[in-house]
């Protein structure tokens, strides 16, 4: 596996690498989840790149950017043991060199949910993946499904710029009881952890409540927020996985996303759980 922290040296390698490449990219602090991403890459790609990359774009002025977990070393022996051939681990002078003045808009997609509670987050993926895309140029890129509306400006944002990328989502990996894989659970105080488990249940509750039959959104989640506490409710939503606009009534026959994010003390969690309606 060869460790790449510049431009010229990635565009240098990239040339040598077999196709179809496989793009993983990630913040780092790397747990089972992005083992799984890389798994997939590995096993439909000839050549897999990952990228760590704490982006400072998608931070806001008050969230965790300096003290987001960085584990580099912990993080190059799993990518190694899953076998990534190249890391890109840039240093932000080079991803950045100057502030950028080009933004990209998600639009409707990010307004809502997690683009309401973290105005410019978005931008700032959109940003970051649009520059990786085009320093590694991959045929496929791995994306987990806990960030369902990540997923979706990503899909809707190579779809409308044209990028020969197929975007390929996998599916949450969760601890036994249910909490979804993040690397900011490493935040989380003993209690806190216990408590994570109330946000997955809510979404189940949710997600049982609509498979049922039930059409009355906004009663189901009056009903499912009960579950949350001591977690601090930031939202709870069903949507059209693609679509990310709050829903009122449930459609009959389609595929909808419970969608919450809540507070463990300081640390904000965000999952999702997906749902067929009779
Ligand atoms: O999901 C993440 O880890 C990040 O948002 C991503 C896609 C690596 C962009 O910084």
């Amino acid at each position: 596996m060869q460790v790449v922290r510049g431009i010229p040296e990635l565009h240098a390698l990239r040339e040598k690498l077999p196709e179809p490449i496989g793009f993983v990219p990630t913040m780092g602090a790397l747990h089972a989840g992005h083992a799984a991403l890389v798994q997939r890459a590995r096993s439909e790609c000839a050549s897999v790149v990952a990228s760590i990359f704490v982006n400072p774009m998608q931070f806001g002025p008050q969230e965790d950017f300096t003290r987001y977990p960085r584990a580099f070393e912990r993080d190059r022996e799993l990518l190694e043991t899953h076998g990534v051939d190249v890391v890109f681990t840039p240093e932000q002078s080079a991803m950045y060199p100057q502030k950028p003045t080009v933004k990209i808009d998600p639009g409707e997609l990010g307004s809502y949910f997690e683009g309401a509670s973290r105005p410019g987050h978005f931008a700032g993926v959109a940003l970051v993946v649009l520059k990786l895309f085009h320093l590694v140029r991959p045929q496929q890129a791995f994306f987990g499904q806990k960030d369902a509306q990540q997923l979706a400006i990503i899909r809707r944002m190579v779809r409308d710029l044209s990028m020969p990328i197929e975007v390929v989502s996998c599916a949450t990996v969760r601890e036994p009881d249910g909490v979804a894989l993040s690397s900011r659970n490493a935040y989380l105080s003993p209690a806190e952890r216990r408590a994570a488990v109330n946000l997955s249940a809510a979404l189940q509750r949710i997600a049982h409540a609509l498979a049922a039959g039930q059409t009355d959104i906004r009663a189901v989640i009056a009903s499912a927020s009960e579950t949350l506490a001591p977690l601090r409710c930031d939202y709870l939503g069903v949507v059209e996985p693609d679509a990310f606009v709050p829903l009122a009534a449930a459609p009959p026959r389609t595929s909808l996303l419970a969608v919450g994010a809540a507070f463990a003390g300081d640390t904000r969690l965000i999952d999702n759980v997906a749902v067929q309606t009779p």
